[in-house]
């Protein structure tokens, strides 16, 4: 913008009000919102208020007031009466433990991105899922980006019949990924993976940051458009477990899922990092078998199937992974200490824990273990890391020490305090309706818990010396008393 020039040979400034001409006066004039602007009819300059002189050329009288263009840009305001909820339908897969970890299945309209190493089985769960989806008539384009068509096809044979509904589309070009979206305009999209696929448009190669934002981008756009399609989108994940490429692609879309090969018993285990649209943390279980991904919906029983019962040092307790109870098989072994001083060891459970535990149980329960090797594993790869486990933990160790067992119709739960009192565990619920459909009859569970309507035996005790004489397991006393 070019002032008026003092000194110059134009008319005085005295024809205008002082503030009139002050640049500062100006921009405030801007910032109100003025509706009609001011065109130079001389230079065809815009400006927001009148003024004798042209501020961009500098002609005077030439300014001329123009009016503003209706505004174009509309809002879609509705009243939230009126919005049909089906619009956020929940599609399920028929896969239970998919369904399980979304809460329900695929939200309509929703980008999940699969995460997992490569040969975990993302492809594997997708194509069965999405082929249940596709039998129900509904058209599902598989883009497949690493895999030709036949082996595709060859994978899908050991799976299930194949719907007439399920599309595929092996290109890695997005802009044929786009024409194939446009031709079978589908309601769910998967992209396998979002790091293989590149668009000659935006440059760098398949997977770069560029990339992976500008594709996952538009599948953000199929997703949120008007066709609401249902997008999910393979990813492969570095070596320290984390989505390769940019961090903005789980920014970008709704759920994130993390596929990965758990411990306990080889099952590959499926939780949701990040869902906009229900918790986290549930978790699914599947195994790998001949003909592709099987649910595990009984865990419990699997982990228990080659446990011996009768055996001393061995307790079962209900522990929690994400919301779901699982029945896992603690086993103690106590050896007599050799003279560099006791050993203790422990394998799916917490060390700390066990050495709080074990100065408890020396103070107030009477069991010293100054002199004693002290080996605690939870059986089969499973975790019972939580302080749920720590009753658990210090029953073994009594029962191993005593030479003992437990009634084999028996859980154990409960957290240890450092006074020696037990404390309740969350989901308490849970864990014991999980351990009665898994057929045990009995609980030992905290004094103070709330329970009712379990339909087991519950004993209750307020601390770790009335839990270790109510199960007749204190090395002193020979009897097991059943409660
Ligand atoms: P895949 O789904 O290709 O893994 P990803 O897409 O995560 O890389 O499958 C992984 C492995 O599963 C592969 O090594 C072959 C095996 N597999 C089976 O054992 N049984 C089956 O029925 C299928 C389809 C695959
Ligand atoms: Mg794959």
């Amino acid at each position: 913008v070019r002032l008026p020039q003092p000194g110059s040979d134009s008319p005085p400034q005295a024809n205008l009000p002082a503030w009139e001409s002050h640049p500062l006066h100006s921009l405030g004039a801007m910032a109100r919102s003025e509706r009609n602007t001011y065109l130079c009819r001389d230079c065809g300059a815009e400006s927001p208020k009148w003024a004798g002189r042209c501020p961009s050329c500098g002609s005077w009288n030439s300014l001329a007031e123009e009016e503003a263009p209706k505004r174009r840009t509309t809002a879609t305001v509705n009243r939230l009466v009126e919005i049909d909820a089906a619009g956020a339908a929940v599609i399920p897969t028929g896969l239970e433990e998919l369904d399980r970890v979304l809460g329900g299945g695929f939200m309509r309209g929703s980008i999940t991105v699969l995460g997992g190493e490569p040969g975990i089985g993302k492809s594997t769960l997708l194509l069965q899922a999405l082929s249940a989806v596709a039998s129900q008539g509904t058209d599902v384009l598989y883009v497949s980006a690493e895999e030709s068509a036949a082996q595709v096809r060859s994978r899908a044979n050991r799976l299930r019949e194949m719907p007439a509904s399920l599309w595929i589309c092996n290109d890695s070009d997005w802009a044929k990924v786009e024409a194939a979206v446009a031709e079978v305009s589908p309601s769910f999209v998967v992209v396998d993976s979002i790091q293989t696929v590149s668009d000659a448009e935006v440059g760098g190669s398949a997977g770069s940051l560029a990339q992976v934002r500008s594709c996952a981008q538009r599948c953000v756009e199929w997703a949120k458009g008007p066709s609401a399609m249902t997008v999910i989108l393979v990813g492969h994940v570095t070596k320290d477990g984390s989505l390769a490429g940019p961090r903005t692609l789980e920014h970008m879309v709704d759920t994130v899922l993390s596929f990965e090969e758990g411990e306990p018993l080889g099952l590959r285990s499926l939780r949701a990092v990040k869902h906009r649209f229900g918790r986290t943390g549930e978790l699914g279980l599947f195994e790998m078998g001949k003909k592709g991904l099987r649910c595990v919906g009984d865990a419990t029983s699997l982990f228990l199937a080659d446990r011996r019962t009768g055996q001393a040092g061995d307790v079962i307790t209900p522990t929690m992974d994400g919301r779901r109870a699982l029945m896992v098989e603690l086993q103690a072994l106590t050896a007599r200490a050799g003279e560099a001083g006791p050993r203790r060891s422990c394998q799916g459970t917490d060390c700390g824990r066990l050495s709080a535990i074990l100065a408890v149980l020396a103070r107030h329960a009477g069991v010293g273990l100054g002199s004693t090797d002290v080996f605690v594993s939870a059986v089969g790869g499973a975790k019972a890391t939580e302080p749920a486990s720590d009753l658990a933990v210090a029953m073994a160790v009594v029962s191993s020490l005593s030479g003992l067992p437990l009634p084999e119709d028996l859980v154990v739960v409960g957290e240890i305090g450092l006074g020696g009192e037990i404390r309740r565990p969350h989901h308490l619920p849970a864990r014991l309706s999980e351990a009665k459909r898994a057929g045990f009859g009995r609980a030992v569970v905290p004094a103070s818990a709330e329970l009712s309507g379990t339909g087991m035996d519950l004993l209750r005790v307020p601390d770790v010396a009335s839990a270790l004489s109510a199960c007749g397991i204190l090395p002193a006393q020979r009897r097991v008393r059943a409660s």
